[in-house]
């Protein structure tokens, strides 16, 4: 584990940030905190990720399909932070089975990068096609294109079967992931195959007007969206709030002082049968 820290810019205090990573096969290490960027366009795009740099977060959430490949690469190489201090994520779309190395090249030309830290395959191709399509990862991964490769919406019988083929383990499996969808069960089986679970829509769901996150919230003297991605930290689970306003990225982000007690744990767990 090592931890990152805000520096402190113009007119802002860094935030508390959460000083953790994940391990990944590649031996990088991925910030369990994340910016997500999908619904963020144009300046948005680019001005939203650059305030997130700004506040610390040190790693940003993208994909060929949220069409702000080009801003929120703009905003990483303005940032003024080296390139191995931000860790980019992007996905290809499924779609793209057949060109996925083009996809990759452009998602790259667009980033202005000549590297990602994760690529991830956005949603399970159709069966005839996964493999072909892991296959084409691995090699981009080999070509020293992409640091780690991994997968999004996968079941864990899918990671398996990718495993199985081909030996390699997606390093990640980016899910919808909150309270709400809480499985002791899926989080294990992911620990067991050594894959980190990258958790999104979080915020999303009516999750934050649940009364036992607002309960715990008002004890605590913090926000629901900051429970939120603190019980996600806390699991182990990669979190990666978005938002287009400042106070709420600097919030999100400021959870370092957001302890939640194991009964706290325990109550928003029991959230998913409720
Ligand atoms: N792999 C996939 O299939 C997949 C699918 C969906 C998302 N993702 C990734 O995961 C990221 C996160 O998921 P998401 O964007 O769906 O949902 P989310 O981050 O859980 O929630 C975003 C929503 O919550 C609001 N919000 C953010 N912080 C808040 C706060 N402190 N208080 C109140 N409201 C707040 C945002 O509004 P404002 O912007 O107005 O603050 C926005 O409406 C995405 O951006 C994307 O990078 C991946």
């Amino acid at each position: 584990m090592r931890g990152h820290r805000a520096g402190t810019t113009a007119g802002m205090t860094a935030p508390a940030l959460p000083p953790t990573t994940a391990a990944l096969p590649s031996g990088a290490a991925i910030p369990l905190l994340g910016f997500g960027t999908w619904q963020l366009t144009d300046r948005a795009a680019t001005d939203a990720t650059a305030s997130a740099l700004a506040v610390g977060y040190r790693h940003v959430d993208t994909a060929t399909m949220y069409r702000n490949e080009r801003e929120v690469g703009a905003a990483v190489r303005d940032s003024g932070l080296a390139r191995d201090e931000v860790f980019v994520t992007t996905k290809l779309p499924p779609d793209q089975a057949g060109p996925a190395r083009s996809t990759l090249e452009q998602s790259l030309e667009l980033l202005g990068l000549d590297h990602v830290d994760l690529w991830l395959i956005h949603w399970p191709p159709p069966a005839d096609k996964g493999l072909e399509l892991w296959r084409a990862f691995l090699q981009a991964q080999d070509d020293g294109l992409v640091r780690d490769v991994g997968v999004s919406n996968y079941s864990l019988e899918g990671l398996d079967a990718l495993t199985q083929a081909t030996g390699v383990t997606p390093a990640v499996n980016q899910i919808k992931w909150s309270p709400l969808r809480f499985d002791a069960a899926l989080l294990a089986g992911h620990h067991d195959r050594g894959v980190v679970v990258e958790g999104y829509s979080g915020l999303k769901g009516g999750t934050m007007e649940q009364p036992v996150v607002t309960k715990i919230a008002t004890r605590i003297g913090c926000s629901p969206a900051q429970v939120l991605v603190r019980w996600q930290l806390d699991h182990g689970v990669v979190a990666i709030p978005k938002s287009a306003n400042e106070s709420r990225i600097r919030e999100n982000a400021d959870v370092g002082a957001v302890t939640l007690t194991p009964e706290d744990m325990a109550a928003l767990d029991a959230l998913t049968s409720s």
